[in-house]
């Protein structure tokens, strides 16, 4: 992207996405749930897959599966051409430099801890400082409290205001010559909130620190390019793009990678092996210990490609329309408060109803065909921050419908009827 959100670029009405075409080509949006036509309004914690992807990681596996990087053999060759094939249009995705740059892991979450234990532990000590922000989802804070144990340093965290945007002046106050890393969400899972990133990026180099960014709700939604944000490690998740589970990605900056010690030794992360010294594999190997997730990679670059046929820029679009909309009729409902107001929005709609806990609501939305979240959607200080124990979450990908957001209006008042 840049810190500027497609949406606001080319705004091109919903339409111009065939939505009606594209939702035939993913089968589970045509089942129903309790008799009802399924609104599936959970992107945020996993959005649904096409059958691109399903194809892709089938016929893989029915065409020519067999291990990577390890045998002479033509399955083997063209496992491993698929598979680093898929890392070339995830390089290719979000512009980095280099396929070095692009390190597969199970996910956002562990890419987070790699750098946690591969970055920091050997650098950081005591008085040294890990900033994040209050906006942060889980993955993105646990993992520096057990570096902090680990190391002695501290983490600070910035607050949010009101509307859950990120302090910018109370962040760039935090910044100290003690602040060894810069760590923050692209766009905040349990509020939606885009974090503009790249006035932080800019802030934190000022100072000589390093940036990671968690994208996990930015990537699926937004055209993310790592060189225009200057960031040295980007984390993000297969599964909330149309992808399969189990596989992610680290981007870190080449010079960084190339000084990091692999964070797991095993298998293809080595280039010989002996007793007295091992000698690891070049970028990004030394970072894939075992045998890695070859179906799931090739998956992933089914949705890169799909993604890219349809266009980042109209999904952005495409989304905010469906944003507007749902954020104007879910507040007709009597009783309803939105959580998360920021100016600049992915498609998350976060709320409380009046006198009815979110988990009921979600339990009635559900028998109404409504698949939102609702709990604390694994950013509690959030949750603190805005004195709720939990929230209802409706997330909205490019093939959700306003017909969608209607069924889900009618759900929310056929709640409040029975509880409110
Ligand atoms: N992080 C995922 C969510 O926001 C699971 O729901």
């Amino acid at each position: 992207m840049s810190a500027v959100p497609a949406a606001r670029k080319t705004r091109a009405p919903h339409a111009d996405l065939d939505v009606a075409t594209i939702r035939r080509e993913f089968p589970v949006l045509e089942r129903t749930v309790h008799g009802k036509h399924l609104a599936y309004l959970d992107n945020a914690a996993s959005s649904q897959r096409p059958r691109a992807v399903i194809d892709a990681m089938s016929g893989y596996y029915e065409t020519t599966h067999a291990n990577v990087h390890r045998g002479v053999h033509t399955l083997s060759q063209e496992a491993t051409d698929s598979f680093e094939g898929a890392r070339e249009k995830v390089r290719r995705f979000i512009n980095a430099r280099s396929m070095k740059e692009i390190v597969f892991v199970r996910g956002t979450t562990e890419a987070v801890n790699l750098v946690a234990q591969s970055f920091g532990r050997p650098r950081f000590g005591p008085g040294d400082e890990i900033l994040i922000s209050w906006l942060e989802h889980h993955a993105n804070i646990v993992p520096w409290q057990l570096l902090c144990e680990q190391t002695g340093a501290t983490l600070k965290v910035a607050p949010i205001t009101l509307r859950g945007e990120v302090d910018y002046d109370a962040f760039t106050a935090l910044l100290s010559p003690r602040t060894k890393l810069v760590a923050l969400a692209h766009v905040s899972n349990a509020l939606g909130t885009i974090v503009p990133v790249r006035r932080f990026i800019q802030a934190a180099k000022a100072r000589g620190v390093p940036v990671l960014l968690d994208g996990a709700q930015a990537v699926p939604h937004l055209e993310v390019d790592v060189q225009a944000l200057d960031c040295d490690f980007y984390a993000f998740s297969s599964h909330k793009m149309c992808g399969p589970t189990g596989i992610g990605v680290l981007y870190g900056r080449e010079a960084l990678l190339r000084e990091m010690p692999p964070w797991q030794g095993g298998g293809d992360m080595i280039l010989a092996v002996a007793f007295e010294k091992t000698l690891y594999n070049d970028l990004p190997w030394k970072f894939e210990a075992g045998t890695p997730a070859i179906a799931e990679a090739i998956g992933l670059g089914a949705a890169i490609d799909y993604l890219e046929a349809l266009g980042m820029e109209r999904i952005a679009a495409a989304e905010h329309e469906l944003l507007e909309y749902a954020t104007a009729r879910v507040q007709e409902v009597p009783g309803v408060r939105l959580v998360g107001t920021a100016p600049e929005k992915a498609a998350v709609v976060s709320f409380t109803l009046e006198h009815v806990h979110p988990h009921d609501l979600g339990t009635i939305l559900d028998h109404e065909g409504v698949a939102i979240r609702t709990g604390h959607h694994c950013a509690m200080p959030v949750m603190d921050f805005f004195n709720v124990p939990a929230t209802a979450r409706a997330s909205f990908a490019f093939y959700n419908t306003r017909a969608e957001v209607d069924q889900l209006v009618a759900a929310l008042h056929t709640a409040r009827e029975m509880l409110g």
